[in-house]
């Protein structure tokens, strides 16, 4: 993430860092309004999961009990003087919007998250809301004066009700217990309409697979228009977490892979699936499929060629492509941006790459052709 952001920002200055949080010194100051937009579309970050705009810090000694431990409640009533430097009846931008006859900005809900402190998968650890960040919300909630209170959103006190587009979260990233860094965003892609752009999902039950888990953040990340009759092609579907996400769309699936398909997904009526590599089957058998997602356990160069024999030629109509990339060395992202440009070179002109939430050492590309032309 940080040789990325090097890239895009080479006046970004690496500021304060710990394990799965950094902060970098902007070169000048901006509006509220660009501030305010930063996220990980608009810098095209793909290694990082949230991104705001800093308005501070709580640390221990700004909320020392008297016995010496960190107060939480003296903790959440600094967040809001912070937020009042931006926010409040007398910050700069509420005195340019009077003067404008505007209607000042206000904060319509509260994100808490804690940082990753390992990597996914690693000792067990999956990123998510925990139930210190769900603490730390209602304490931040609870302290919130008067004047912000009567300006919440709908569901504010709750921390997995997702923003709506167009509201300015205020954002309680939990470094330590006794260390909080409090920014701001205002809510434009998917991911930002969640704390620290964490999912609220959770693995169902009957899930033939983990990957249900990528495919369904992957699917509303992509936001292809996937539905009832979408003709969909899994490559490497076994035993079938993913062929599930496009299924309870209601898509029909051909779920392509040598090994042993779950019971429950071959129970589906909308699930045909064809035993074998996909380069032993027969192309036609493709000919009316629109959507591809593929989850192989190979290099990134094997799943591409995959890919491109099968949708960079005339006969197969690909309209969008979701699949994961794996990195077995992570040098391999330094590639990325040829990745990228190969993707586009098969027609597809939208395409975003992002390490998911529920990715491991691997990232998920995400490819349209939009307008679809048959
Ligand atoms: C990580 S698993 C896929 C998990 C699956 N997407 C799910 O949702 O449960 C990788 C799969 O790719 C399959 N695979 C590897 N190479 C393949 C190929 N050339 N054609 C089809 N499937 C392949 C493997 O058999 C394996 O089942």
């Amino acid at each position: 993430m940080k040789k990325e952001l090097a890239k895009r920002r080479p006046n970004y200055r690496l500021s304060y860092s710990r394990g799965g949080f950094v902060t970098f010194k902007l070169p000048e100051n901006e509006s509220l309004e660009k501030r305010l937009a930063i996220n990980t579309s608009t810098l095209r970050l793909v290694f990082a999961r949230s991104c705001v705009h800093s308005l501070g810090s709580v640390l221990k000694k700004d909320a020392l009990a008297p016995d010496g431990s960190f107060d939480a409640r003296l903790a959440a009533e600094r967040v809001w003087r912070l937020a009042q430097t931006e926010f409040g009846p007398d910050s700069q931008s509420a005195r340019e919007a009077q003067r404008a006859g505007r209607t000042p900005e206000k904060i319509a809900r509260i994100h808490v998250f804690e940082r990753d402190k390992f990597n996914v998968g690693v000792r067990g650890f999956e990123p998510g809301l925990t139930p210190a960040a769900y603490a730390v919300h209602r304490a931040v909630y609870e302290a919130a004066p008067e004047e912000f209170l009567a300006q919440f959103g709908p569901n504010a006190d709750r921390l997995d009700a997702p923003g709506e587009p167009g509201e300015i979260c205020l954002d309680v990233a939990v470094v330590e217990e006794d260390e909080w860094r409090v920014g701001m965003h205002r809510v434009s892609d998917v991911h930002s309409r969640y704390p620290g752009g964490l999912f609220p999902l959770e693995l169902p039950t009957d899930a033939a697979s983990r990957a249900f888990l990528k495919f369904e953040e992957g699917l509303r990340w992509a936001d292809f228009p996937i539905g009832v009759g979408s003709r969909c092609v899994d490559v490497g579907s076994a035993p079938g977490g993913g062929s599930q996400a496009l299924l309870a769309r209601g898509a029909e699936v051909l779920g392509v892979d040598p090994a042993e398909m779950d019971p429950r997904v071959l129970a589906n009526p909308n699930f045909t699936h064809l035993r074998g590599k996909v380069s032993q089957l027969k192309r036609k058998l493709f000919r009316k499929s629109r959507w591809f997602i593929t989850d192989m356990n190979v290099a990134p160069k094997y799943t591409l060629d995959a890919l491109e024999e099968l949708v960079a030629r005339d006969d197969i109509a690909a309209r969008g492509l979701l699949f994961t990339l794996k990195f077995f060395e992570w040098n391999l992202a330094d590639n990325i941006p040829e990745y990228i440009s190969r993707i586009k070179s098969w027609g597809f002109n939208h395409v975003k790459a992002r390490q998911l939430q529920f990715n491991r050492q691997e990232i998920m590309i995400a490819a349209l052709k939009k307008p679809f032309v048959r």
